[in-house]
């Protein structure tokens, strides 16, 4: 299962992402998880009580190693230059699962007590004006769409503030999005706003509130979001003590708070894949993406790396 958390900057997406991983990875038997970390600022690996004395290789310093893996030998994309961050797995590509031993994952993927997590890695100064993040998050959207998972499975994105994932198809990767929401009106109001795009492409979308301090607090939320509020994660003397580096086990979470993660987990775990409208919508995107860039560089239409006949899913991972 993909699951993404979104919100305003500052809202508690990466500490609720960290939370939610850290509670999985505290189950048993622990299900399978990998984190990705596909924020600007990396921020992830440390909320999880990561020393970053260790940090390991990033998605973006192996684009093409991610490309020249993914292509396999689909004989649509012939080669690591051509494959665009939108270019659709076909037969012939290799798909990834969440947890399996693969090449890639053994270059930038670490274990962080526990919790798998691989990172897309900063903007550097050497980016600015020859590309956009967006070319970077392009590794995790590459990854996704050639990822093949399955119920009991955990990918989790930490994503990038507000609605910036709109400009690429990112946002409709996942199964679940957590929208992560402070009891204020600016963060209301970024729910409002990605509701608006999500709605259009069907994108499951469920509130988490956080930093709640009183009634006052729930009512303001359960007024503006309405149904889509699945719960709320009080302001919290575990995630305060984490910033003065005091890494508290999960059990010693809250427990009304260790509630919501629980009844985050039993959401996902209710959610029925549907492979045939995630691969449409990879393919959707795709077409937009050749028609708005990247045809004109590639000198023809990319159009022609869709293979008509191909829908990933559990079927596909045999080959
Ligand atoms: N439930 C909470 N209780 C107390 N502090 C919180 C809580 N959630 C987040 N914070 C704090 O708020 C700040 C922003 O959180 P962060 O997860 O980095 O936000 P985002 O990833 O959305 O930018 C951090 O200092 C974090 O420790
Ligand atoms: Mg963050």
């Amino acid at each position: 299962m993909k699951i993404a958390f979104v919100g305003k900057g500052g809202s508690g997406k990466t500490t609720l992402a960290a939370l939610f991983l850290r509670h999985l990875a505290a189950e048993t038997p622990a299900p399978p998880l990998l984190g990705i970390d596909a924020d600007i600022n990396q921020h992830l690996a440390a909320a999880l009580g990561a020393d970053e004395s260790t940090a390991s290789p990033t998605l973006g310093e192996n684009l093409t190693a991610i490309k020249e893996h993914l292509r396999g030998d689909n004989p649509l994309v012939t080669s690591a230059e051509d494959m665009i961050k939108t270019t659709p797995p076909g037969r012939g590509s290799r798909l990834v699962g969440i947890a399996d031993d693969n090449p890639l994952y053994r270059r930038f993927v670490r274990d962080v007590h526990g919790v798998r997590l691989a990172a897309t890695g900063p903007f550097a100064d050497s980016d600015l004006g020859v590309a956009c993040y967006h070319s970077k998050v392009g590794a995790v959207e590459l990854l996704l769409n050639h990822m093949v998972d399955g119920k009991g499975e955990y990918a989790v994105v930490d994503m990038t503030a507000g609605a910036d994932s709109f400009a690429s198809g990112l946002f409709t990767r996942f199964d679940v999005t957590f929208l992560v929401c402070e009891p204020t009106l600016r963060s209301v109001g970024v729910y409002r706003q990605y509701l608006g795009y999500a709605r259009d492409f069907d994108v499951r979308v469920a509130v988490v509130g956080n930093k709640v301090v009183d009634q006052d607090d729930v009512a303001f939320l359960q007024q503006h979001v309405g149904a889509d509020l699945l719960g709320w994660i009080g302001r919290s003397d575990h995630v305060r003590a984490a910033e003065r580096g005091d890494i508290r086990p999960i059990a010693a979470l809250e427990p009304g708070n260790r509630d919501t993660l629980r009844r985050m987990r039993a959401l996902v775990d209710g959610v029925d894949q549907d492979w045939a409208k995630f691969h449409r919508q990879t393919v959707e995107f795709h077409l937009r993406n050749a028609v708005a860039w990247a045809n004109g560089r590639a000198g023809r239409d990319l159009a022609d790396q869709v293979d008509p006949d191909f829908v990933p899913g559990p079927v596909s991972l045999t080959r």
